[in-house]
């Protein structure tokens, strides 16, 4: 039963899923946004994709944080995109705000239309991930930035139970560096906290 609950942080879905995007919003992924954020330089008027969405609490920082600019949000749960879309209802009806329910691998933007692309504690379900990375190349504006946020860090050489229960990828820095650097980024950059294992890193095109 508590498997089936948690099965939702890969793909949420009905009431179970409503609940655990509530979970993340408030309590287990602010903390780890707020870190991360810290190292990732915006501009006000950026326009950002937020991949990944989940419940939109990271929507709705980037809207803080870029109060001249445009914030998209997408997801491949239809869940996701309806929490996302509630939670940032007033930058949606002033059109700074747009949520979309899509893959990463099929990204619905135009070549180099965003400036700031982030992906917080979802990389790990991108498959393959080399054709997401390389789609997020490719809406990126050369010099854009990709910033990628991750509570799991891998510190063993084995997957731990609630990623095998996930089928999570966990990736260490010189995986990502390497991955990143395969499809194009040039300057990368990655931040750790070796107390708790969160990863953040910074690819610029
Ligand atoms: C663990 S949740 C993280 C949500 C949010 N980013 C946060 O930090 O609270 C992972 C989210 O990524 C989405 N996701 C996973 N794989 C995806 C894919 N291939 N394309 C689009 N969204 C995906 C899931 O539907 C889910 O909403």
């Amino acid at each position: 039963m508590f498997d089936r609950f948690y099965l939702n942080a890969r793909k949420p879905k009905g009431l179970g899923g409503c609940l655990i995007l509530a979970r993340m919003n408030r309590f287990e992924h602010a903390r780890l946004a707020k870190w991360g954020l810290g190292y990732l330089l915006l501009q006000k008027d950026d326009v950002c994709l937020d991949v990944g969405c989940g419940g939109g609490a990271n929507i709705a920082r980037l809207l803080r944080l870029c109060p001249e600019g445009k914030v998209y949000g997408l997801d491949y749960s239809a869940v996701s995109v309806k929490k996302s879309g509630r939670v940032n209802k007033k930058a949606v009806k002033e059109g700074r705000c747009e949520i979309v329910r899509a893959d990463v691998n099929t990204l619905p933007f135009a070549e180099e239309s965003m400036d700031v692309v982030t992906a917080f504690e979802t990389i790990y379900f991108w498959k393959p991930i080399e054709s997401a990375f390389a789609q997020i190349y490719r809406v990126l504006k050369r010099g854009g930035k990709f910033f990628i946020c991750n509570e799991s860090g891998k510190n063993s050489s084995q997957p731990s139970e609630r990623a095998k229960l996930l089928d999570m990828t966990v990736y260490n820095k010189d995986e990502l560096e390497r991955l990143l650097r395969s499809v194009g980024f040039t300057v990368v950059h990655t931040y750790s906290r070796d107390d708790n294992g969160w990863l953040c890193s910074i690819a610029e095109k």
